[in-house]
């Protein structure tokens, strides 16, 4: 038994005990070791912040969890089909998209999860890098292996923009929004960026990884002085702190139930469920897709996610660039 599935079966003894207590015993004929052993998996428990109690006679007692991103921490009473049936955590990598990309073309099922407390050089939309400072917020990647062409792979960003919505709402109450293509904001400030990646031939998908980063705990000393955008993180929104274990959970939980709708009925109802989320839906938008832009109506999305605007010379497709609500015009 490795080190991580020894924890993780001391961890369900401890819930799965009405008293609290478990017996060093009890411990060491479940896991087939030493009374020594047993001990040093507490110590390295402890060591990872759990609070655990020892009582001559009794065993052990779990008083309180942290708040740590480990994968037994994560699959306690996650329930789902195919999103976070492995999940990987690491307390630093470069980029968790570059580390699913690996694990995809070395062969890693589909609904692989890698999850790093803190990043490196973390990938950000158009070369730019996203900020992944330690402990405070999430970022992930989900390794899916959708039988969908290349051309509709863009889909998947917006499943990954209504999974974070769902989970922002449930966690925190608080409403987001969305902007087109890869931002979810609160008060109109970014608090998380997605970054989908693929691996393709020319008619089929080998993987696609989706990179999810959301600002959970990180105050606003934390954000770099020169942001491209405004910031924010649902704590900075609450004014109380967020369980990153608990978000995560949801948010697998819900990437998981929607990737099945995904699956059983096509993209609208996701691209739909998006667009309630948008409130630039039907308002005065410049589109600034760097060699140009773009200024009109936002008339919504077309079936493979690209943005419809209404312009004085018809309706425009999209694909990329960066949007933002039209200012007013001038009297
Ligand atoms: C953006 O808004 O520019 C996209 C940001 C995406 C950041 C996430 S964090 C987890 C995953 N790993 C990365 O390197 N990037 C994505």
């Amino acid at each position: 038994m490795t080190t991580s599935s020894s924890r993780e079966t001391i961890l369900q003894l401890f819930r799965e005990t009405p008293s609290g207590f478990v017996s060093g015993e009890h411990i060491s004929k479940i896991l087939g070791v030493s009374r020594t052993a047993v001990w040093k998996q507490i110590s390295s428990l402890r060591d990872l912040g759990y609070q655990i109690e020892a009582a001559p006679s009794r065993g052990y007692r779990l008083l309180q969890s942290p708040d740590v991103m480990l994968a037994e921490e994560l699959r306690h009473g996650l329930s789902v089909q195919v999103v976070g049936r492995e999940i990987q955590t690491l307390a630093e990598t470069d980029s968790t998209n570059a580390r699913a990309s690996a694990l995809g073309d070395a062969g890693a099922p589909e609904g692989m999860v890698v999850i790093a407390d803190r990043q490196t050089a973390g990938k950000g939309r158009l070369g730019r890098s996203w900020v992944s400072p330690e402990g405070v917020n999430l970022y992930l990647s989900v390794l899916l292996r959708p039988q969908i062409l290349p051309m509709d792979a863009s889909q998947l960003t917006f499943l990954s923009a209504v999974a974070v919505c769902r989970s922002i709402a449930a966690v925190s109450g608080l409403q987001p929004t969305v902007k087109w293509p890869n931002d979810v904001l609160l008060s109109g400030r970014k608090a998380a960026g997605l970054l989908n990646e693929m691996s393709s031939e020319t008619d089929r998908v080998n993987y696609v990884i989706l990179g999810i980063g959301v600002n959970l705990n990180m105050q606003a000393e934390q954000f770099p002085s020169q942001l491209r955008y405004p910031a924010t993180s649902l704590a900075i929104e609450t004014g109380r702190r967020i369980s990153r274990v608990e978000f995560t959970r949801t948010l697998l939980a819900q990437i998981d139930a929607l990737y099945e709708l995904y699956k059983s009925h096509g993209p609208c109802p996701v691209l739909a469920e998006w667009e309630e989320y948008c409130d630039l839906t039907g308002k005065p938008i410049e589109v600034d897709c760097q060699s140009r832009l773009i200024r009109g109506v936002m008339s919504g999305l077309d079936t493979d996610g690209a943005l419809l605007v209404k312009t004085a010379d018809g309706l425009e497709r999209v694909l990329a660039g960066d949007v933002r609500p039209a200012p007013p015009a001038p009297r």
